[in-house]
Order: C-alpha cells, then sequence, then structure tokens
C-alpha cells in the first residue's frame, strides 16, 4: 500500500528525477549505450513519492519499469534528457540518478550502415551538455537541494568528493561499480553519502531500502531548509 499523494513529510514538494541510461544513435537501428539498468533511480522517485512528494521522472531507456502515480517524461538520448529537466524546473530538489552518456555521435547516419559499401566507421564525437553541473550552477531557479550519483571503479571517496566540488551539487550518492561488487544490474547498493560534512558510508542493503533511506535524508533536509 503506497501512501496518498497528499500524506507524508515530502507533501507539496516538487521533485525532479532522472534515471537510465542514454542511448545515443550511431544511425537509425544501432546506439551506444550504457550498463545502467535504472533501478536506483526508479525505486528512489517510488520512495519520494510514498513520502508526498510530486515527481516528474525523467528517464532513459531502462530495464526495470517506471514507478506508478509519477509524471513519467521518457527520453532517449542525454541532449533529450537535458530539455525535459530544463522543461520540469522550476522544483524543490533534483536528483540525478541518471547514467548520461557523455558523449554523442556527431557523424550518427541517417541510413543503417552497410559493412560492404562503407568499410569501417569511423565515428566522431562531441561532448554532451552535463545536465547536473547546469542546474547546479543556475542562479536564479537552482533547485535548493541538488543530488548527484558517481558510480565509480576506484578511488571512491576521492574522485565522488572531487566530483561534488567540481559539479556544484549539495550531495553526491557514490557507489563503486567494478564488475566484482555485481553492483551495476543487481539488487544491492552500497553508497557513500558525500555533503559538505564529508563521506558516510551505507552499509550493503537493498536498493529499494538505500531508496528509502535517501528519501528521509531528502526530506529531512528540504524540511530544515523550510
Ligand atoms: N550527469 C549529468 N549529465 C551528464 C553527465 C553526468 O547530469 N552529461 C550527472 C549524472 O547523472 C550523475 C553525475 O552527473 O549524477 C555524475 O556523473 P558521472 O558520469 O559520474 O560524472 P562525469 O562528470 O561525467 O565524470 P566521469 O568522467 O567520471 O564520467
Ligand atoms: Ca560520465
Amino acid at each position: 500500500i503506497t501512501a496518498k499523494l497528499s500524506d507524508g513529510p515530502l507533501k507539496g514538494r516538487r521533485i525532479v528525477v532522472t534515471s537510465g541510461p542514454t542511448h545515443e544513435p550511431i544511425d537509425p537501428v544501432r546506439y551506444i549505450a550504457n550498463r545502467s539498468s535504472g533501478a536506483q533511480g526508479t525505486a528512489l522517485a517510488r520512495a519520494l513519492r510514498d513520502l508526498g512528494a510530486e515527481v516528474v521522472f525523467i528517464t532513459g531507456p531502462a530495464s526495470v519499469a517506471p514507478p506508478e502515480e509519477v509524471e513519467v517524461v521518457p527520453v532517449e538520448t542525454a541532449q533529450q534528457m537535458a530539455d525535459a529537466v530544463f522543461a520540469a524546473l522550476p522544483a524543490d530538489a533534483g536528483v540525478f540518478a541518471a547514467a548520461v552518456a557523455d558523449w554523442r555521435v556527431t557523424s550518427a547516419s541517417d541510413r543503417k550502415l552497410k559493412k560492404s559499401k562503407d568499410g569501417l566507421p569511423v565515428m566522431e564525437f562531441a561532448e554532451n551538455p552535463d545536465i547536473l553541473k547546469t542546474v547546479a550552477h543556475l542562479d536564479k531557479g537552482r533547485p535548493g537541494l541538488v543530488v548527484g550519483f558517481a558510480a565509480e571503479t576506484n578511488d571512491v571517496v576521492d574522485n565522488a568528493t572531487a566530483k561534488r566540488l567540481r559539479k556544484g551539487c549539495d550531495w553526491i550518492v557514490a557507489n563503486d561499480v567494478s564488475p566484482a561488487t555485481g553492483i551495476m544490474g543487481g539488487s544491492e547498493n552500497a553508497v557513500i553519502l558525500i555533503s559538505d560534512a564529508g563521506a558516510e558510508s551505507w552499509p550493503r542493503m537493498d536498493k529499494t531500502a538505500v531508496a528509502r533511506q535517501l528519501a528521509e535524508r531528502i526530506a529531512a533536509a528540504l524540511t530544515d531548509k523550510g
């Protein structure tokens, strides 16, 4: 049983959540993607909704179904995700759990590349807009709480601490996604919450439990800000 939208500590709060991978087309039938399932972002959107938030859930092509009773905005590319985020602002909080592709293929073809005729493909890339960094640096209309994620394979705390400063966000939810952890694509997560207060390691638990605790922390932070 889920709480009514009107109940809970996040009642009246609008929260934008990005989730899932993005797909960057190479030609009409091929794309560049990543291993994000969208599970953690989806669980977080659900947990925020359950605390009463009005959630706008902007999702790339994920392998899990989006939550019920949230506004779902499906997108494919990083550029589309950026456009959807800016259209969804203003918001009380922005939670950027998506695994956004860093690059798009500028040499994408509008017809299917053929191996015989076209030979080996040579691709050119451009950097995608950094959604989190742009939102975190907004002068006007910055959400009161901006939360980024950092999936790292090494030096997790150092990388994520530097990333938080570079991005200008309030919190970074960091995790170790090196293959041995089985976290990418799995049902559990072990996160380190990085804020101006330092790094706080949470025990490994179900992604739904991580989501619930993060949602509670977000609710507490927004309540403190008034
Ligand atoms: N992010 C974003 N837009 C991008 C890239 C990343 O909003 N174009 C967000 C992600 O959703 C995540 C955070 O930024 O919340 C960190 O993403 P990450 O890929 O770890 O950061 P990068 O700056 O791209 O660094 P890296 O070179 O490690 O990939
Ligand atoms: Ca990246």
